[in-house]
């Protein structure tokens, strides 16, 4: 099944409310809505790693919680597997939160700082009732950490996670999510808090490990240089939309929407290994409780027309007449390339 869809969202949407007053209630007004996800569609194939791009506040990581349910959505459809897992009850879950891990961004908050590295790798098979023998379960532990590069485990096993270093600490987050057996991984920007100098080994790593063990990645990061690295699909995403998506290749080498263009020429995209932090193109982000009518980007836009300040461009692909598969396909929405007429 190497090219089957694993994860699916269908035209996902998150909204917070925010800031409603007591009199606000009273005077029966609708709350304001951060529109975090604001109508997402993708698909993930088995075997591959998408990535999600964007600025800060776009709504990347909210969309990687939506993925394996961490949130529940405002709308739409998340599909694991083929099944809508918005709709499973809590006992029917359990299997699937297995099945779906999470590595976040900081893995000294991710790790219990009283538990032993071999522990706290240990604890997530006693959660699923997963642990066999005290012999088995440190057995499968050892035999993880090996795997993700922390050598010899015997030495980590009954270490703290203060005693060991940042690059260390996430493989143990990494091999935390691993002994469960996943088939599914969202990384929220994995190496964001890492040192320079060790994070294309852990890119190294997360690519060895999707062969090893036949993982299939969301990875969510703003750095476009390490998306480059380690992604086989990229959408970019603005104010809780995907404005962009396709084959890295393809959108790197010939981005269609303004925005993707914008950032790609403010940061140039090196080798990850020789990075320095750039920020992402200046210009106001808008908020995303009102955000703006039309395309949410005209604002800041080097091409808006007319329509753009009016109405929201569909995300459409750019190469259907050239009879690219749906799933290989360049989209954008952006009203250079869409006929509003329809
Ligand atoms: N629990 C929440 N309540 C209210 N607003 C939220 C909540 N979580 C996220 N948001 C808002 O939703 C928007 C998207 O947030 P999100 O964290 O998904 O963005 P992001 O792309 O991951 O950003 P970053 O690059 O900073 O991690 C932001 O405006 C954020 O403030
Ligand atoms: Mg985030």
């Amino acid at each position: 099944m190497s090219d089957e869809v694993l994860l699916e969202l269908r035209d996902v949407r998150k909204w917070f409310p925010v800031g409603q007053s007591v009199f606000d209630t009273f005077m029966g007004r609708e709350p304001d809505n951060v529109r975090a996800v604001d109508g997402v569609s993708f698909g993930v194939p088995h075997g591959k790693v998408y990535g999600l791009a964007g600025e800060s506040g776009s709504g990347k990581s909210t969309t990687g919680r939506l993925a394996v349910r961490l949130l529940e959505p405002t709308s739409g459809q998340v599909l694991f597997d083929g099944n809508d897992i918005t709709m499973l009850s809590k006992e029917d879950m359990r299997s699937h939160r297995r099945e779906m891990q999470v590595i976040f961004q900081d893995p000294f908050a991710s790790l219990n700082p009283r538990m032993t590295l071999g522990e706290g790798i240990a604890h997530g098979l006693r959660i699923h009732n997963l642990t066999g023998s005290r012999a088995e379960t440190r057995e499968r532990v050892m035999d993880i950490m090996h795997r993700v590069g922390l050598t010899p485990p015997g030495t980590f096993y009954n270490r703290y996670p203060h005693q060991i270093s940042g690059g260390q600490r996430q493989r143990v987050v990494i091999a935390r999510a691993l002994v469960l057996q996943p088939k599914f991984i969202v990384a929220d920007e994995p190496i964001a808090m890492t040192d320079a100098s060790v994070r294309a080994v852990l890119l190294d790593l997360m690519i060895q490990l999707k062969e090893d063990f036949d993982l299939t990645y969301l990875f969510i990061t703003h750095d476009l240089a390490t998306a480059k690295y380690i992604c086989d699909t990229i959408a970019i995403m603005y104010l809780g939309r995907i404005v962009e998506s396709g084959p890295l290749t393809q959108v790197y080498t010939n981005p269609q929407h303004p925005y993707t263009e914008a950032l790609l020429a403010a940061v140039p995209v090196p080798d990850p290994r020789h990075r320095r932090d750039k920020p992402m193109p200046h210009g106001e982000i808008p908020n995303s409780i009102n955000p703006p009518p039309g395309c949410a980007f005209h604002p800041r836009c080097p091409k808006a027309m007319d329509i753009c300040r009016v109405q929201s461009p569909p995300l459409e692909q750019l190469d259907q007449a050239s009879q690219v598969p749906p799933d290989q396909g360049h989209y954008t929405a952006c009203w250079l390339y869409s006929d509003p007429e329809g």
